[in-house]
């Protein structure tokens, strides 16, 4: 079977802190009866090297399973054939082009049009940069030894149109917002929103205390069905959380 190589990835980069947000059998997702044909189908297109019938695949798997949000075989055909590990109702990250293997993405995360993910730098310290001299692909060299630095997406960020995620950022926290356009050249704080060319941060989304009672409520572990049931996702969630407050000091 045609999967990934993690040679020459960076191990030291950060892992998804809690697993249950990658669990491919999710009871979240969709699943179709035909799945397994179509992900087997997948890899042998890929074998055969026919990128057309690739993204036919890609695109008819997601309509049989609910779409992005929630098809169980597009996640398995994108950690198994391109690297990439994506949690329950995340979307807009599933162009292998545009999201480079050794990524993980959690639940619930936003992608805007055109954010590009880039992990690696053409080895500048050496005499060319160029694939000739490193990328298998083009023969010249046996192994490509660039190493290429995992990256991590927290549930609930947001990733704004154009975004540049850079080699240097290696982490996305929970609930972070990147603004349209930034370059990210760092790791970007939970809760926090970042903007600009290299993106800096401009301020956080939450109070202290309303970041830790998003964390303590673990809320994007949960199904939306479950989620508006236990939350008023329609409400300011500062002011939420200072409702509750007073009515404990009351
Ligand atoms: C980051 C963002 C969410 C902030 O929205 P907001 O809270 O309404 O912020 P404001 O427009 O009031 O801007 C706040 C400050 O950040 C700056 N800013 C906002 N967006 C910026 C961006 N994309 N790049 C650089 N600076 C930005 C503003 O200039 C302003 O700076 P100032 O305080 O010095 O004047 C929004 O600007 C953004 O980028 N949204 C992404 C939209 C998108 O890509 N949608 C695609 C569909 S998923």
């Amino acid at each position: 079977m045609n999967t990934i190589s993690t040679d020459n990835v960076d191990e030291t980069q950060c892992d998804m802190h809690d697993s249950r947000e990658l669990n491919e059998e999710d009871s979240d997702l969709d699943q179709s009866y035909l799945g397994n044909f179509l992900v087997a189908l997948y890899g042998a297109s890929r074998f055969l090297g026919s990128r057309k019938l690739n993204r036919l695949i890609r695109r008819f798997v997601s309509r049989l399973e609910g779409g992005e949000m929630l098809s169980h075989s597009l996640r398995k055909i994108m950690r198994i054939y391109h690297g990439l590990q994506i949690g329950a109702y995340s979307y807009g990250c599933f162009d292998p082009t545009h999201f480079p293997p050794e990524t993980q993405i959690g639940r619930y995360v936003s992608v805007g049009p055109k954010v590009g993910v880039y992990r690696r730098n053409h080895p500048m310290n050496r005499l060319s940069m160029h694939p000739y001299f490193y990328n298998p692909a083009c023969g010249a060299s046996a192994q490509d030894d660039v190493t290429s630095r995992r990256l991590c997406i927290d549930s609930d960020a947001w990733l704004g149109a154009n975004a540049l995620i850079l080699p240097g950022c290696r982490y996305i926290g929970r609930g972070a917002v990147v603004a349209a356009g930034a370059v990210v050249t760092q790791d970007v704080a939970p809760y926090s929103i970042v903007a600009g060319n290299p993106a800096r941060k401009i301020c956080d989304r939450f109070s202290q205390h309303a970041i830790k009672a998003a964390e303590d409520s673990e809320w994007w572990l949960g199904k939306p069905s479950d989620l508006r049931n236990r939350f008023d996702m329609t409400r300011d969630w500062h002011a939420q959380t200072l409702d509750s407050a007073n009515r404990t000091k009351q």
